[in-house]
């Protein structure tokens, strides 16, 4: 197993303070001259943030252009269900903002079967990335958005499932998810994640104050082995933080 980066931790006074601190990063992180890229989370915890994105002064200050749209993981549904993550994002900001199509990658849910689509998301991965091998100097993303599920979960790397351990592969269908919505998935996987300038984890709800003390505790759940190759930050509301 990789050695876990030593997490930042940064707290904040609630859920609208979480989103306005992601917006700030998100553009800090995309403000150079190239093009940028972005890998975005499913779930709840990232809509506050995305929905900030579609409104001023957020709006006015994302280079569009320039920004590609990645999803860390996805439901296999079509983008029109209400579970699929990148409708999610899609309707929270991507349909509002002058983002390109082109510039919007989703995980292709259409595909026959999860492995499939997990195959051909990797090859548009690395033909964005112009290279078939991660160099840890060169990360493929500015920014990478994560949640952490009630279980310890991150994307769709549930605790215990074989998708844990991959070395090699950046993308991976995931036949049975370990927790509801009990629907295949497909997830990038650990060394994929780790391929960006920050990974930066949202945790706004009180509910998982438990979990992510076990998180930082060193406990090996998935969010704990999570890893960088740049700054490895948790954005906690104050509600949910484990006592010092
Ligand atoms: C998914 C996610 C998943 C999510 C966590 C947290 O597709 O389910 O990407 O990893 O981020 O379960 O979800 P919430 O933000 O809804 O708590």
């Amino acid at each position: 197993m990789t050695a876990a980066s030593q997490p930042q931790i940064v707290v904040v006074a609630d859920a609208a303070a979480l989103a306005q601190t992601a917006a700030r990063r998100l553009i800090d992180r995309v403000a150079h001259d190239n093009r940028a890229a972005v890998c975005l989370t499913g779930g709840s915890s990232p809509l506050g943030l995305y929905r900030l994105l579609a409104a001023d002064p957020f709006r006015g200050e994302v280079p569009w252009a320039r920004v590609h749209w990645f999803m860390g993981d996805d439901r296999f549904v079509p983008e029109s269900d209400p579970l699929s993550n990148m409708g999610a994002a899609r309707r929270a900001f991507l349909d509002s903002v002058s983002a390109p199509q082109q510039n919007i990658h989703p995980i292709p849910t259409a595909a026959n079967e999860p492995a499939d689509a997990a195959r051909r998301y990797e090859d548009e991965l690395k033909q964005f990335y112009r290279a078939d091998r991660l160099d840890p100097g060169r990360p493929l993303f500015d920014l990478v958005l994560m949640g952490l599920g009630p279980d310890g979960h991150t994307a769709s790397l549930f605790p215990h499932s074989p998708e844990l351990e991959e070395k090699q592969r950046w993308v991976m269908g995931v036949p049975k998810a370990g927790m509801e919505p009990f629907v295949p998935r497909v997830t990038l996987t650990f060394p994929a994640l780790a391929s960006t300038r920050e990974m930066l984890f949202l945790v706004d709800s009180t509910d998982k104050r438990a979990i992510l003390g076990r998180v930082l505790a060193g406990e090996d759940l998935p969010a704990h082995r999570a890893y960088a190759q740049g700054n490895l930050v948790w954005l906690i509301i104050r509600a949910a933080a484990p006592e010092q």
